[in-house]
């Protein structure tokens, strides 16, 4: 399938406003000078929330609440949300799901919370240690429980794999296993972009994109400066 390239940077948690601020108008001003043939997102934290107004990337939040507005003490609505203009929501991360005890329930009932607002949705799936060497089938099975949290058929949905055991890890998945996984993927979203995440860097970008099936990739620590995300995007140029 042809679609275009997502780059999408999970900031996770660093960044203060100010520091993001600088970061978001260095990141403007690259790309309007290079162009590009890639969709970018930036999912800064909560607490630097910015307007989604650049012209060469959107903002979107790691997090929200399903509700408007009212009584979730420490978490944000919609109508904080609304305030920047955001559109777009992470949802299912695997350190929301393992850290933070967010249950497929919950997961849920923010998918379709924020479906009914038109939002892009990037959904997290991706198996631990322990079921990956369990085997394929087991980490298949694993992944389409992940799947059923959803429907698939969301005209919005962006689909990111991220094996947990590659997370911050500098060790990405082979490029086999990707291949693997995302065809795996691709039977059952055949419409839907399908990202890769873990361990993404400037120097494995150019071949994880150009692994069959792959349509972007979702960068954690290498998009936390920006010079390291620059020298990625860059490196994403010549990829189909
Ligand atoms: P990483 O994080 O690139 O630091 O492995 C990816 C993610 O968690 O989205």
């Amino acid at each position: 399938m042809c679609m275009q390239k997502i780059i999408a940077a999970n900031f996770k948690t660093n960044h203060t406003r100010a520091s993001a601020l600088e970061y978001l108008s260095g990141l403007e001003s690259f790309l309007k000078d290079r162009g590009g043939d890639s969709k970018i997102w930036v999912f800064p934290p909560l607490n630097a929330l910015v307007n989604n107004h650049y012209s060469t990337f959107q903002i979107g939040t790691q997090n929200a609440y399903p509700i408007v507005n009212g009584a979730m003490t420490g978490e944000v609505g919609l109508e904080a949300l609304r305030e920047f203009h955001i559109q777009s929501i992470l949802l299912g991360h695997s350190e929301r799901r393992e850290h933070l005890g967010e249950c497929p329930t919950l997961i849920a009932k923010k998918f379709y919370f924020f479906a009914k607002e038109n939002f892009s949705i990037f959904h997290c799936i991706g198996e631990n240690l322990e079921v990956r060497e369990r085997g394929e089938e087991a980490v298949f099975l694993f992944l389409e429980s992940q799947l059923s949290e959803i429907p698939l058929d969301y005209p919005h949905l962006i689909v990111a794999y991220e094996p947990i055991w590659a997370i911050g890890t500098g060790v990405s998945a082979t490029l086999e296993s990707i291949e693997r996984v995302h065809r795996f993927l691709r039977s059952k979203l055949p419409n839907t972009p399908l990202l890769y995440g873990g361990s993404v860097k400037a120097d494995n970008v150019a071949s994880i994109l150009n692994t069959p099936c792959v349509d972007g990739v979702l960068v954690g620590s290498a998009s936390w400066k920006l010079q390291d995300f620059c020298t990625l995007l860059e490196n994403t140029e010549s990829t189909k």
